[in-house]
């Protein structure tokens, strides 16, 4: 199956709503393939791994493409390549590759916030020319925490509470961990939602949505005994690479050369 390249409507409809269904990329197969794969990268101890605070559950995995063949040859998919290179107008690399496990009863909160306040202000990325595409390893359900997104709020530029500028602590730590670094302002979230709406992006695995850099989203607590796992990986255009990133490589690729596609869209 592939991701066909987006048509002018489809472009139209992601830049009006700033998400955008796409459709199943792997076979059962090739799922259960990546499932196992990211099961046992999460056993292992390792900087790119990031635990629950207080907890041994594991919250977060990093830049497995970096490490693992078949996360390399999924961000290599001509599905996944071939779509961000039509929506974002040219070759693209890797910005990030990360995996949201969401455990079952241990798996906290993301905030309202927006990807591109953390790239623009610690990466120094110029502009959200990047495009994020999650891919659900688990089935999402209105119980397991999904992933909740308000439709058109990448417009509205970076929305944040100017006062805090000085009090950001610039530890990546701080970037992946359930206590957020530049969170949307409750109340301009709690406007936003009431003016454009909230679209909670539930589905069975194998399930893959596109959604916008400056999109204001979040995600509750998983309180369900179901896991909700998300694999996400940011296609960046290339003439967007920032110029000198201090995070860590697994958090901001430094790869900035165009990828190549796989040969098919099979693991
Ligand atoms: C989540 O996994 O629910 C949050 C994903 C994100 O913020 O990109
Ligand atoms: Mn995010």
């Amino acid at each position: 199956m592939s991701v066909s390249v987006p048509l002018l409507g489809t472009k139209v409809r992601y830049g009006r709503d700033g998400w955008l269904p796409l459709p199943h990329i792997l076979s059962d197969t090739d799922l259960k393939k990546l499932v196992d794969r990211i099961d046992g990268i999460s056993a292992q101890r390792r900087p790119e791994v990031v635990h629950e605070e207080g907890s041994s559950a594991v919250r977060a995995l990093h830049g497995c493409h970096d490490f693992d063949e078949v996360c390399a040859r999924l961000v290599r998919l001509p599905a996944l390549v071939g779509f961000a290179e039509q929506l974002l107008g040219g070759p693209v690399y890797v910005y990030q590759f990360k995996v949201n496990m969401k455990q079952a009863h241990e798996g906290a909160a993301w905030p309202w916030h927006q990807d591109f306040a953390f790239w623009h202000h610690e990466d120094g990325m110029a502009a959200p020319d990047a495009v994020n595409i999650a891919i659900f390893l688990d089935d999402v359900t209105d119980e397991n925490g999904p992933l909740e997104v308000i439709p058109g709020s990448q417009h509205g530029g970076i929305f944040e509470d100017g006062t805090r500028a000085e009090q950001h602590s610039h530890d990546w730590h701080d970037h992946v961990s359930a206590k957020l670094e530049y969170t949307v302002p409750d109340d301009i979230a709690d406007e936003l939602a009431s003016a454009l709406g909230v679209k909670r992006l539930t589905g069975s695995a194998g399930t893959a949505v596109a959604f916008h850099p400056s999109i204001v989203h979040s995600s509750s607590n998983n309180l369900s005994d179901e896991r909700r796992c998300l694999l996400l990986i940011t296609y960046n255009r290339i003439g967007n690479a920032p110029a000198h990133p201090t995070r860590p490589a697994f958090l901001v690729g430094r790869d900035s050369t165009p990828l190549v596609p796989a040969d098919d869209n099979s693991l």
